[in-house]
């Protein structure tokens, strides 16, 4: 996902820095501003039993799958609603493309954020391609009902959000962050809309995923590696007080960009 302050470029370096300071017998990796999912995805996909958490939601959706789903889903119900199911050989594809093939509707994102349905109220704004926000409109009511109805579970619920996150993040028209949009239609943002399935990284390990402040969760966890990536602005940085944890001054402690002189360091 196109994501300022992602991980991803960082993970060989952090792997590397982080083995220079913990033993064979760390097993419970935690990682409490989780933002992507994408430093807890790699630890867990070397073997760690993960603890994720981030205050957004976006964010939980994100590490409920990445995370927290770490078997193969296997739809059951949807039998009822998607006749063939049952043959497919990898059923979260068939899921995807029988959503995707869904016909649009006019629902939150298409009012909100596409130019058809905010060209006569006061804000216009084309964050998407009319049919794509119409699309992922229609898909996103199918897995609530589908949830509602009890046609998926939590993990499938999950998954399918996740992929669905991820998969639009292709088609904005944005130059890669959502404060502003751009005046004409990128191309890839004319594409038509196809849902992906989010990548499942199997672990035969339970993981844990929170949506919560960490300042909260802070007192009611134990792990082995605790990687902290808090917000950078500094204010923000602030008000979240996990400085100090079992009198250990995490300042002192980091391999992160935001504390100090705003260089990656390692104590
Ligand atoms: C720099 S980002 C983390 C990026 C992440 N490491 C990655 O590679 O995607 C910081 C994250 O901290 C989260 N956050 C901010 N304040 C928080 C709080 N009080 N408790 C939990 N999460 C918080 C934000 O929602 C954001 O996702």
């Amino acid at each position: 996902m196109n994501y300022i302050g992602s991980k991803y470029s960082l993970l060989s370096f952090l792997e590397e820095s982080i083995n220079t300071v913990i033993d064979g017998d760390c097993s419970v990796f935690c990682d409490l501003f989780a933002g992507t999912g994408i430093v807890g995805s790699h630890f867990k996909d070397k073997g760690y039993c993960i603890i994720a958490n981030d205050i957004q939601y976006y964010s939980y959706v994100l590490n409920r799958h990445y995370i927290g789903n770490h078997t193969e889903l296997e739809f059951e119900k949807l039998r009822i609603v998607i006749p063939g199911i049952e043959y497919s050989l990898n059923k979260s594809i068939f899921v995807c493309d029988y959503l995707s093939q869904l016909e649009g509707v006019e629902g939150f994102v298409f009012n909100n954020y596409c130019d058809g349905g905010t060209s006569r109220g006061k804000i216009q704004r084309q964050y998407f391609s009319d049919e794509n926000g119409k699309k992922c409109d229609a898909i996103r009511v199918t897995i609530e009902k589908w949830k509602n109805e009890g046609l998926i579970n939590e993990d499938e619920y999950f998954f399918l959000l996740a992929s669905l996150l991820e998969s639009i993040d292709k088609y904005a028209n944005t130059a890669s962050v959502y404060g502003a949009f751009l005046k004409k239609l990128k191309k890839t943002a004319q594409k038509t809309f196809k849902l992906e399935p989010a990548k499942l990284i199997t672990n035969d390990q339970e993981h844990q995923v929170y949506n919560e402040d960490i300042n909260t969760l802070l007192k009611r966890i134990t792990g082995d590696v605790l990687y902290l990536d808090p917000p950078y602005n500094r204010e923000k940085a602030k008000k979240t007080k996990v400085f100090d944890v079992d009198g250990i001054n995490l300042e002192e402690h980091c391999v992160c960009e935001s504390c100090g002189s705003g260089q990656p360091r390692l104590n």
